[in-house]
């Protein structure tokens, strides 16, 4: 079938009427966007010949399941269309050598404890149970300059997939912290080494994904913020090398160059700072910041966030 009520004058007055656009009040812009997104869904209805059951299933599938919007924008690539519009915006701009962004995903919670150059995420609960992660690292600008004080936000999944806050098992920020680059940019972490997780079971995204034939798995990853005074705030991730889901992410957030080499050893330098004995695993994960050409872009993404 292909769309013809849409085109008819009766359904185009409909949607001039319903968009606002015979009326003075409102604004021009989101008239012409619900205009569109309405317009675009009474075709689409009208193409896959969509039931009314259909319809009203779909609306109360939607609003059940709306909690779970976050992961309904990570699993249907909306996260990571903005990062493509995003980094298509770069390159237009000829803006090259910063650490590539991806997708902030929906479980940062503000106001993780702070320190200076060095801390312990994790509060010691999985001691022995998991592998303690030592990660770090140096801020630099575009040019190679090491940056002072930049706060790098760093928040990851424990050993079953779950966040602190969002599980509330956990103690509070844990797994979560805000550490500010030493006198050589550079920033320090032990902590736990992550797993990767799936979306929740029987949850809005997991079926959606599964009805059409996908997964709502992730790779192992530890998700930052990274951003300093007239830089460009950063928002990525590095995935744990060698995890089964690498190159098969529900949210599409791998990128080649975020998968830092994974050591495995003992001892050390980095582990004597970080009081680790025994085998440890290590990762270093530099990260480069643009000139900021704003003072918008020193900041996030206006998202609404948890905080603690
Ligand atoms: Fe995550």
């Amino acid at each position: 079938m292909t769309v013809k009520l849409v085109k008819t004058q009766e359904v185009q007055i409909l949607l001039d009427k319903l968009s606002g656009l015979d009326q003075q009040a409102g604004d021009a812009r989101l008239k012409a966007i619900v205009r569109r997104i309405v317009g675009d869904l009474f075709a689409t209805i009208e193409d896959f010949n969509i039931s009314d059951d259909e319809v009203w299933q779909a609306l109360n599938f939607a609003a059940r399941g709306s909690a779970e919007f976050g992961l309904w924008a990570a699993g249907l690539g909306l996260e990571r269309f903005l990062d493509i519009r995003a980094d298509a915006a770069d390159a237009a701009a000829g803006l090259t050598g910063g650490t590539p962004r991806t997708i902030e995903g929906p479980l940062y919670v503000a106001g993780a404890p702070e320190s200076v150059g060095y801390a312990r995420m994790d509060d010691g609960s999985e001691e022995g149970k998991v592998d303690t992660l030592i990660l770090h690292g140096q801020v630099r600008d575009v040019n190679g300059a090491p940056i002072e004080g930049a706060k790098v936000e760093i928040w990851h999944a424990n050993s079953l997939g779950n966040y602190s806050y969002f599980d509330t098992t956990q103690s509070e920020f844990n797994l979560r912290r805000t550490i500010f680059t030493d006198a050589d940019g550079r920033y320090v972490t032990r902590t736990t080494l992550p797993v990767g997780y799936a979306c929740p079971e029987g949850g809005s995204t997991e079926t959606i994904l599964k009805n059409i034939g996908r997964h709502g798995n992730r790779p192992a990853h530890v998700h930052y913020f990274v951003s300093a005074e007239n830089k460009r705030h950063l928002t990525t991730q590095i995935n744990i090398d060698g995890d089964p889901y690498l190159h098969d992410d529900f949210a599409y957030a791998t990128r080649d160059e975020l998968v830092p080499p994974v050591k495995r050893l003992t001892g050390g330098a980095l582990a004597e700072r970080c009081s680790v004995s025994g085998e440890h695993v290590e990762i270093q994960f530099d990260i480069m910041l643009h000139a900021a050409s704003s003072k918008q872009e020193e900041h996030a993404s206006a998202r609404p966030r948890a905080a603690g």
